[in-house]
């Protein structure tokens, strides 16, 4: 079972509108203005699709890769144009090539290895045209240093979620968050627990695998110079950069 496996029907229904509110109008700067009329669109570690649907009704032809399964059929449900498909983002085939890629909310530092990191770039690097950009945001030791995963409770009539972080390991460079999560299903309440890690990576670590994968005319951009405030902002880096 994938990490977001039991976390999919939360994260569809609450962790979506707040990030992309902040973050499509970063990438209609960034990036989007870089793709032609009807851009072939790969979304790396898609989530749910909501990016996926907000870059569909643009009249792109998205496809949107995810370890999760449970993840992925929701994005099916919310996005029937797009296409949608279960695999990792380090060993993830996709068919054809792309007039961009994209990756958001801090997705790449679910990866925990720099071989992974770099194994997902070539993946992309791959998968992209001659030209095409990539763009995505990623988290700096900033961010974990300070208030990711600070506790955080939802409690309704027939779910409950509590969120607590506990802490960042500066030596292994990773940080840990716990889920706990209740739902009342046919009268009776469903636990599940999932642990969520992290892993922070510098902007030379993030820089040299872009290069090594053969991604050139990298741009890092600080989201809070982008207008992302509070806490989604902080620490959390936009980059783009261009397959060779
Ligand atoms: C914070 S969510 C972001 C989802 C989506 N990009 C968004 O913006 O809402 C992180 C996503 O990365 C996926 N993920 C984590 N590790 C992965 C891996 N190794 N390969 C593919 N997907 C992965 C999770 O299943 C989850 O859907």
């Amino acid at each position: 079972m994938a990490l977001y496996d039991d976390f999919a029907w939360f994260y569809n229904r609450y962790w979506n509108e707040e990030f992309h509110g902040l973050a499509f109008p970063i990438l209609e700067r960034i990036w989007l203005p870089r793709l032609p009329h009807k851009a072939r669109v790969l979304d790396v570690c898609c989530g749910t699709g909501y990016l996926a649907g907000l870059l569909t009704a643009r009249g792109m032809k998205v496809t949107g890769i995810d370890a999760s399964e449970a993840m992925i059929a929701h994005a099916r449900e919310n996005v029937p144009a797009a296409e949608f498909q279960v695999a990792g983002a380090a060993d993830f085939q996709v068919l054809g090539r792309f007039h961009g890629a994209v990756c958001t909310f801090d997705s790449l530092n679910h990866l925990l290895e720099v071989e992974e990191l770099e194994a997902c770039f070539r993946r992309v690097a791959k998968a992209l045209k001659p030209g095409a950009p990539f763009a995505f945001d990623i988290l700096l030791e900033a961010a974990y240093k300070t208030n990711w995963a600070d506790a955080f409770s939802i409690v309704r009539d027939d779910h409950v979620l509590a969120l607590s972080g506990s802490g960042f390991d500066r030596r292994t460079h990773l940080a840990h968050c716990r889920i706990t999560m209740f739902r009342l299903i046919e009268g009776e309440w469903k636990r599940s627990d999932v642990d969520v890690r992290e892993r922070c990576y510098t902007t030379p670590e993030i820089d040299t695998a872009l290069e090594k994968a053969g991604f050139v005319d990298t741009t890092f951009y600080d989201a809070r110079d982008l207008g992302m405030r509070g806490q989604l902002g902080q620490g959390r880096t936009f980059v783009v950069t261009t397959k060779k």
